[in-house]
């Protein structure tokens, strides 16, 4: 099979396709040809050895797929062998095949293709259950959502739209906030050029309900006092590469609730509210919802898709489609 590999930890640039054996899925795991698999932010955080959770080089790259099952390794009762089948891993996914943990397929939602299967799950979950599981979004509200022609950020914007949330969208540039509106923000700021707090509080009279934050940088302390008395911000992730300092006294004089959102552990101490998730991004996909899929690059171009992202010059998701 032909495979993305990273031989050693460096930007996106350094990455090879390489032909290597088929892998065998060993007990409790399922072979997957991957049809199509999505960038995320963390793949170009792992491939510079700079992710939280370390993967040792040499690895084949790629965190998010769609495809078809394969073959069963020992002790798996299913899916049967052809089922279609979306699911997240650390690394494996740039490749024609992966092997995966069984518990971690799920089900590709009816009416999405291999290519937005791939590019649904990661960011579309991140973002339902930052505004509704813990940052308690409810229709009506205002949201300030970060980096939101971004891959979460767009996901947000259109979540929380859809959900009657009234979003302002921030972003660098207004070719980036027109992709936001299209997905239903209400409202755009520039917070490159302009100051985000003041024009927040100037959209939304006392400031937003809710802050979702993916990018983090000096943008979220901005986003934490445009915030009305008692409203919550969620920090999700930090793209801008800097990790925010928050003085707490903002938080002491706005009586308001900061909270942190990770997808893993959610899974593991809240199935039940990943659930309810699921259930209710079924029904948004049922409505018509999909993941903006802005570009879809052969395998052979991974090193340029991710060097893309890494460059903040992608909107929405960038997808490698296997075949193509
Ligand atoms: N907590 C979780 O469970 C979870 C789940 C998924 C992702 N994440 C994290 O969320 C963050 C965003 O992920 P994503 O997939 O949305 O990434 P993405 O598609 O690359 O979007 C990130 C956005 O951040 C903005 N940004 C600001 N400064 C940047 C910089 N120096 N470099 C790159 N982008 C910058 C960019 O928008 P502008 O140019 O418009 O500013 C960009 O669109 C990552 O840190 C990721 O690890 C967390």
């Amino acid at each position: 099979m032909r495979a993305a590999r990273c031989t050693a930890y460096g930007p996106p640039e350094g990455l090879e396709v390489v032909t290597l054996d088929d892998p065998e899925p060993g007990p409790g795991e399922v072979l997957v040809d991957v049809h199509a698999a999505a960038v995320n932010f963390p793949d170009v955080l792992l491939v510079a050895g700079r992710y939280q959770v370390p993967a040792p080089p040499p690895f084949t790259p790629g965190s998010e797929f769609a495809g078809v099952v394969a073959a069963l390794g020992p002790g798996v009762a299913g899916p049967a062998v052809g089922t279609p089948v979306a699911g997240a891993v650390l690394t494996g996914a740039f490749a024609e095949k992966a092997v995966v943990p069984v518990e971690g397929l799920r089900a590709v939602p009816d009416g999405l293709d291999m290519v937005h299967a791939a590019a649904f799950h990661v960011t579309y979950a991140t973002a339902y259950h930052a505004l509704v599981t813990v940052g308690a979004g409810t229709a009506g509200e205002w949201v300030t959502v970060l980096g939101a022609a971004g891959g979460v950020g767009s996901a947000a914007v259109d979540v929380g739209s859809r959900l009657g949330m009234r979003v302002v969208a921030a972003a660098s540039g207004e070719e980036r906030l027109k992709v936001a509106r299209v997905l239903g923000a209400e409202a755009g700021v520039d917070y490159v050029r302009e100051d985000l707090k003041t024009r927040v509080r100037e959209l939304t009279g006392e400031g937003a309900h809710l802050a979702v934050d993916p990018v983090g940088g000096d943008h979220a302390e901005a986003a934490l006092r445009g915030l009305r008395r008692g409203g919550r911000f969620v920090t999700v992730g930090y793209a801008d590469g800097r990790v925010p300092r928050i003085p707490l006294n903002l938080v002491l004089l706005k009586d308001a609730v900061v909270r942190g959102f990770e997808i893993r552990m959610l899974r593991r101490y809240a199935p039940e509210a990943v659930a309810a998730g699921d259930e209710a991004l079924a029904r948004l996909v049922r409505d018509g919802m999909r993941p903006l899929v802005s570009r879809v690059h052969p395998l052979g171009e991974v090193a340029a898709a991710l060097s893309d992202v890494a460059g903040r010059r992608t909107t929405g998701k960038v997808v490698i489609e296997m075949g193509a």
